[in-house]
Parts: structure tokens; C-alpha cells; sequence
């Protein structure tokens, strides 16, 4: 969003600066230390919630990273270098080769066998088909984000799992969500981990902290990842408060995370039913969804800067253009700022984008 953009009052978008502002973080930050709290060391905050994490997700080790496209770069290459293999999977839509200028092929000399249709989720005969070459790793996004929040289901994604794994190859979660994943999947965030090696999740997505990732794996890999970490610029000292930031809703999100999804289940169930837009998966798999709008991107920032700086009330993070010329899409991500609109609230505010825009 441009600097002169108005205030925003109230937001539909998870990252909302309303919620983020640094005074609001720094006070429930303060709240978690005292002035025995060391900055550093196996007391100190990184330490403190790479154990928490490592816990939660039923592995032996995890580590800290500035970020996710770090982390997961990293456990790729260290997947390959065991293996002596260079290609991994993915879904074409996965972070890692849209969003991070290659940086797998550019950093790792890595290659990535694209999986799958743009716009659907990846099947175990399109993985099969992929492994027709030897595999370093597969990775799965769980949940997709760019198709919506979309996720195989718990079946499907054992097969898929178990398929990869039976060529000798790593499997590796992109779980940038996996507090939005798991309430889809119902089931113990280790039970999920367990499917896979290697198992990143983001600091600042749904736990809200500033920025960083965590990967966690068995002992050996962590130690190879660490190595990398270094090499990458990422063994960076002081993290801590970032790793504070990020402490402080890992108590609280996962039993939260079931009413932002019922929410999403409602505003979508709306949006469908007044039939203006449509809202989709149908119903959301998680608390995200995307809501497909018939008018054009640009039309649609328009109508959205005027509706921010008519009412402050801020309605994305981005609009997403769309192959069929005069549409357009953009995500919900529901968590505290989303709840406080009502699913006729969402209605009448596409009612008002749609009407600006044409
Ligand atoms: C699904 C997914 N994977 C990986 C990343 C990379 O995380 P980071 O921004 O910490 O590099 C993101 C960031 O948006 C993401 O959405």
C-alpha cells in the first residue's frame, strides 16, 4: 500500500497495521519477560521457542531463521546434498518458485520439477508422475494459499506422502499455515509434522510476531541446516525479538483458530448466497478463501482506496488480477480483524467495491 494511504480504522486483512502497530506488540512482548529474562543462550527467547516448536511439532530439533524463503531453501539443499539428487517437486503455485526469483536454481543450483495443474491441488498421479526422475524432496503447501487455503484430504495427502517417500525422497512441509491447515485436518500438529521431514512454519503469518521461521526436523538435519543457516547470512545473534514477538500467541492461536474458521465458513456462505461474488473453496477448507469478483483489478484498488479513505476500513492486502479479462479476485485470511464484521457486513461492502467499480 502506498505511504500516503489513509488510516486504516478497521481491516478484513490479517496484517492489518491496526494490529500490528509496534506499541501493541512491544507491551504483550514485555509482558513475557522480567529482568532475569537473558537475551541469549539456552534461557534466552529463540532458544526458548525453538524448544516450543520442536515440541509441538513432534520433532527432536528446530531451529530459528530470518525467513521462510531462507528456511526453506535450506532444507532443500540439505535434502539434496544427502541424496546426491538435484530436482524437487512442487506445486506451481508454491512459494518457491513464485515469489523468491528462483533462488532454489540461483543459491542451491537446485531444479524444480513443477507438479501439478496452476489451479488445482496436487494428486498422487501427478507426483508419481514427477518421480519418474529421482527426487530430492517433494514439498506440499499446506494449505495452498494461492488456490484459496485448498488441502488434500488427510487420505489423500498420506498416499501422496507415503508415494514420494517410497522413492527414497525427503518430504518437506511448507507449513507457513499449518495453524490454518490444522483446523481443517483436526488432528495434533504432530500427528500432521510426522508425515514429513522436514517442517517449516512461519513466525508472523496466523502466530503474528514481526518476521522469521522455524525448521524443525530430526537432530542430524537441523545440524546440516544450521551450517547452512551461516553460510546464508542467517546465523544472525539477537533474534530474540523476533522470536518474542512470536511467542507471544503460540498459547492462544491454536484454540482460537476454530472460530476464525467458522467465520470464514459463514462470511463465505453469505457471500455465495447473495451471488454478487463468489467466495471460494466452497465452503472454505480453513479460515481463508478467496472472493472472485466480476470486475477488473485495477477498477477494484480504486473502489478499495475509496472505501479506505471514505470509511477507513481496509478490504485486502492485495487484488489478484485473473486470466478472464474483468475479474478479479482477492483472499480472506480471517483472524482477530476479520471477526469483527459481520458475514452481511462483507456482503454489503462487495455490494459497495462492485457498484465503484464499474
Ligand atoms: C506459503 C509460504 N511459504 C513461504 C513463505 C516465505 O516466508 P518469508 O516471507 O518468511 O520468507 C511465505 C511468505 O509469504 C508463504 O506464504
Amino acid at each position: 500500500m502506498p505511504e500516503s494511504s489513509p488510516p486504516v480504522r478497521r481491516s478484513l486483512f490479517l496484517h492489518a497495521p491496526i494490529r500490528r502497530g509496534p506499541r501493541r506488540m512491544l507491551e504483550q512482548m514485555l509482558a513475557l519477560v522480567d529482568d532475569d529474562t537473558p537475551a541469549d543462550g539456552p534461557q534466552g527467547p529463540v532458544a526458548v521457542l525453538e524448544r516450543r516448536l520442536a515440541e509441538l511439532l513432534g520433532k527432536e530439533s528446530a531451529l530459528f531463521f530470518p525467513s521462510g524463503t531462507m528456511a526453506q531453501q535450506t532444507a532443500l539443499r540439505v535434502h539434496a546434498d544427502r541424496l546426491g539428487r538435484r530436482t524437487f517437486a512442487a506445486h506451481p503455485q508454491s512459494h518457491l518458485d513464485v515469489w523468491e526469483e528462483q533462488g532454489y536454481n540461483a543459491v542451491h543450483r537446485l531444479r524444480l520439477r513443477r507438479t501439478g495443474d496452476p489451479h488445482e491441488l496436487m494428486t498422487a498421479a501427478d507426483l508419481a508422475a514427477a518421480a519418474g526422475e529421482p527426487l530430492a524432496a517433494a514439498v506440499w503447501e499446506l494449505p495452498q494459499r494461492d488456490l484459496g487455503g485448498l488441502l488434500p484430504t488427510w487420505d489423500e495427502l498420506g498416499e501422496q506422502v507415503a508415494l514420494v517417500r517410497a522413492t527414497g525422497a525427503a518430504a518437506h512441509l511448507d507449513g507457513a499455515r499449518l495453524w490454518e491447515a490444522q483446523t481443517y485436518y483436526r488432528r495434533p500438529f504432530d500427528e500432521i509434522a510426522a508425515l514429513f521431514d522436514t517442517v517449516y512454519v512461519s513466525l508472523y503469518k496466523s502466530l503474528q510476531g514481526v518476521r522469521g521461521a522455524v525448521l524443525a526436523s530430526d537432530s542430524a538435519t537441523v545440524e546440516a541446516a544450521r551450517v547452512w543457516r551461516q553460510r546464508l547470512g542467517g546465523g544472525i545473534r539477537d533474534a530474540w525479538p523476533l522470536a518474542l514477538a512470536a511467542l507471544v500467541h503460540l498459547d492462544t492461536l491454536a484454540e482460537r483458530m476454530p472460530a476464525y474458521r467458522e467465520h470464514a465458513i459463514a462470511i463465505a456462505a453469505a457471500i455465495n448466497a447473495d451471488g454478487a461474488a463468489r467466495a471460494h473453496p466452497d465452503p472454505p477448507q480453513t479460515p481463508m478463501f478467496h472472493v472472485h469478483l466480476p470486475a477488473g483489478r485495477h477498477a477494484v484498488e480504486r473502489a478499495g482506496q475509496e472505501i479506505l479513505a471514505e470509511h477507513g476500513i481496509q478490504l485486502w492486502g492485495r487484488v489478484r488480477s485473473a486470466s478472464e479479462p474483468g475479474r478479479s479476485a482477492f483472499e480472506v485470511s480471517v483472524g482477530e480483524n476479520a471477526m469483527e464484521f459481520t458475514p452481511d457486513e462483507v456482503v454489503g461492502l462487495i455490494h459497495d467495491v462492485l457498484a465503484r467499480a464499474r
